[in-house]
């Protein structure tokens, strides 16, 4: 059953956000020694990013993975990169390992080499999928996750880690990990804020639909962090 934490701010969401992954951050630490934790990208997710910083015990055992990537460098004002180490990395003095995807490189060497370092990392589930132990997914209100769009093909994509996709949400041109490996890792959780988020809120609640590809993650996993505006 996908769990549902309604909070009465974006500050509230923000600040319930990084408390949960501080939590699953230090339980995978103390299970399995380090924590591999995928970031979302967009607005949303800067100011739970600022206050995750000082919330995590041992950031040197930590690996910071992003959902998806722009194709663009990591300076850029597009890059999720960027957006990252201006809020979560900036306060840390051990960041751990942050894997980032090479958004300047032609996409497909980008998302091949991204793959590759996935699998050299991050433990299998069973003899597949890296399993990562948190996904932070941000919400798009066509329902979109990561650069994972309503009817692309890329949602059928089940022998890949990574791919490039051209989206319909500006910049274009960019990767993202592929639906198995966000339906392997062990808890998925979406921030949504805003009441442009509502109807895919909903949507996501309805159950699985490829026209909403965030509902394609429902279950146990699973877990929405929303403030009462994009509360359903
Ligand atoms: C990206 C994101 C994307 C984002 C949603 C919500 O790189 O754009 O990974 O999936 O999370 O589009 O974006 P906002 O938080 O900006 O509304």
């Amino acid at each position: 059953m996908t769990a549902l934490s309604i909070h009465p701010s974006g500050e509230a969401a923000a600040q319930a956000a990084a408390s949960l992954l501080a939590e699953l951050v230090g339980a995978a630490q103390a299970d399995r020694g380090a924590a591999n934790v995928s970031l979302a990208g967009g607005n949303t997710p800067r100011r739970a990013y600022e206050l995750l910083g000082p919330l995590v015990a041992d950031a040197s055992r930590v690996h910071w993975w992003f959902g998806d990537e722009r194709c663009v460098p990591a300076d850029d004002p597009e890059s999720n990169f960027r957006m990252v180490a201006e809020s979560l990395l900036l306060g840390m003095t051990e960041p751990g390992r942050v894997h980032r995807i090479a958004g300047e490189l032609p996409p497909e060497e980008a998302a091949e080499l991204y793959a590759d370092e996935l699998r050299r990392t991050v433990p299998p589930f069973g003899d597949g999928i890296p399993q990562l132990d948190v996904a932070l997914l941000g919400l798009g209100e066509d329902g979109h996750m990561a650069s994972l769009f309503p009817g692309d093909p890329s949602l059928d994509v089940r022998d890949r880690l990574a791919v490039p996709v051209v989206a319909v949400k500006p910049p274009p041109n960019r990767i993202t990990l592929t639906l198995p490996v966000f339906e392997t890792a062990r808890a998925a959780v979406i921030l949504a804020t805003g009441t442009g988020k509502k109807d895919a809120v909903t949507r996501v609640l309805a159950g699985p639909d490829r026209a909403t590809p965030a509902s394609l993650l429902g279950g146990d996993s699973l877990t929405l962090i929303l403030d009462e505006a994009a509360a359903p």
